[in-house]
C-alpha cells in the first residue's frame, strides 16, 4: 500500500464483535422477564466500529484481529471486504467469534456485555507484525477487548515505522505500564475517565493532571457534551460541543469519535478540528440505530469533512 496523503492509511488493531441489539422500555430487575421492543443484529466490536468508521471518511484501513472458526467469523469478514477494509492481517482460531449482547432504552442509553471469543487469541506476534508489514500507516488505534499485551506490541512496532499511536481505553481497566509507554494519544469517554483517575470529567485540573502523569495526549468524549481535549502545551483544557440531535441509539458513537479522530489526526488537521469531525460523525451516528449500522454514508461523511476543512 503506497502512502497518499489524501487517503491516509489507519491500522485498527482491535475487537470484532457481533452486536444483539434488544430495544425496550426499560432494563428487567433481577428474576425478572420483560417484553420489549425489537431487536437487531449487527456488526460491532469496538475495533471494527472504528475501522469502519475510517473507512467511511475514506482512509485505507488495515484490520488486525482474530476471528472464531464459525459463522459470524465469515460474516464478519464478508462486511469487511464490502468496506473495502483490508483483512490481510484478520486471523483465524478454532472457536467462536466476539459476540456483544447489548441493551438500549428509549432515552438511546445503552448497556453492554462483551464475550470476546476469539479476540483473545490475536497475539502480540501477529499484530507487531502486522504493523511493521504495513509501514506506510500514518496512525495505530487500538481498544481494550484484545490483551493489552498484543496492543503494546504493536503499539511499539508503531513507535519503529513512525506511526502515531491512539489508545482508546474501553471498556475500562488499568493501563499496563508498556502499554501506556507507548501511546500518543488516549481517549476514554467520561465513565472510562473517571474508573481511571477516580475523578469526574468536568474538572479541567483533572484531564490536565492526568495527561501530565500519561505522558500522553488526551481526548475525553463526555455524551451529548462532545469531547475535551487537553491543549498540546498541556496547560488548559478546550471543551467543544457536538451539533445538537435527538439520539435514539447511543451505541457505538464513542467509536464513530474515535474512527473521524483518527482519520483527522492521519490528515494533519489541527487537533480542535478532528474532535470537530469527531463529534460531527458520532451525533449523527445516535440518530439511527445499531452500531456500524448507525454511522454516516460515505456521502454523509465527507459532508462533514468539508464542512471542517
Ligand atoms: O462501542 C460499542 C461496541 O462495544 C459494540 O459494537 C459492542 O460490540 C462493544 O464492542
Amino acid at each position: 500500500m503506497t502512502a497518499n496523503p489524501s487517503r491516509p492509511t489507519v491500522i485498527v488493531v482491535g475487537s470484532t464483535m457481533i452486536d444483539l441489539v434488544a430495544y425496550a422500555s426499560r432494563i428487567p430487575k433481577k428474576g425478572e422477564t420483560l417484553v420489549g421492543d425489537s431487536f437487531q443484529m449487527g456488526f460491532g466490536g469496538k475495533g471494527a466500529n472504528q475501522a469502519v468508521m475510517a473507512r467511511l471518511l475514506g482512509a485505507e484501513v488495515v484490520m488486525v484481529n482474530c476471528l472464531g472458526d464459525d459463522a459470524y467469523g465469515d460474516m464478519t469478514l464478508e462486511n469487511f471486504s464490502g468496506f473495502g477494509i483490508d483483512t490481510t492481517n484478520v486471523f483465524r482460531a478454532t472457536g467462536a467469534s466476539g459476540v456483544a449482547p447489548i441493551w438500549v432504552e428509549p432515552d438511546g442509553s445503552n448497556r453492554i456485555i462483551i464475550i470476546p471469543g476469539a479476540n483473545h487469541r490475536l497475539t502480540a506476534r501477529q499484530a507487531a507484525r502486522s504493523v511493521r508489514d504495513t509501514p506506510d500507516a500514518s496512525v495505530v488505534v487500538g481498544q481494550l477487548e484484545v490483551p493489552q499485551e498484543t496492543t503494546a506490541a504493536a503499539f511499539s512496532a508503531a513507535r519503529e515505522t513512525g506511526a502515531i499511536t491512539v489508545l482508546n481505553p474501553a471498556p475500562a481497566d488499568s493501563l499496563s505500564d508498556d502499554l501506556l509507554a507507548s501511546s500518543d494519544w488516549l481517549i476514554p469517554n467520561e465513565v472510562e475517565f473517571e474508573m481511571l483517575t477516580g475523578s469526574p470529567a468536568d474538572s479541567d485540573g483533572a484531564l490536565v493532571d492526568f495527561a501530565r502523569q500519561t505522558d500522553t495526549r488526551l481526548v475525553v468524549t463526555i455524551g451529548d457534551e462532545g469531547a475535551a481535549i487537553v491543549s498540546g502545551t498541556g496547560h488548559g483544557v478546550v471543551r467543544i460541543p457536538p451539533p445538537p440531535v435527538d439520539p435514539l441509539d447511543t451505541t457505538g458513537a464513542g467509536d464513530a469519535f474515535v474512527g473521524a479522530f483518527v482519520v483527522g489526526i492521519a490528515l494533519g488537521l489541527p487537533e480542535q478540528d478532528a474532535v470537530r469531525l469527531g463529534n460531527a460523525c458520532a451525533a449523527d451516528s445516535v440518530t439511527r440505530p445499531g452500531t456500524q449500522s448507525s454511522f454516516p454514508s460515505p456521502d454523509r461523511a465527507e459532508r462533514f469533512m468539508t464542512d471542517i476543512l
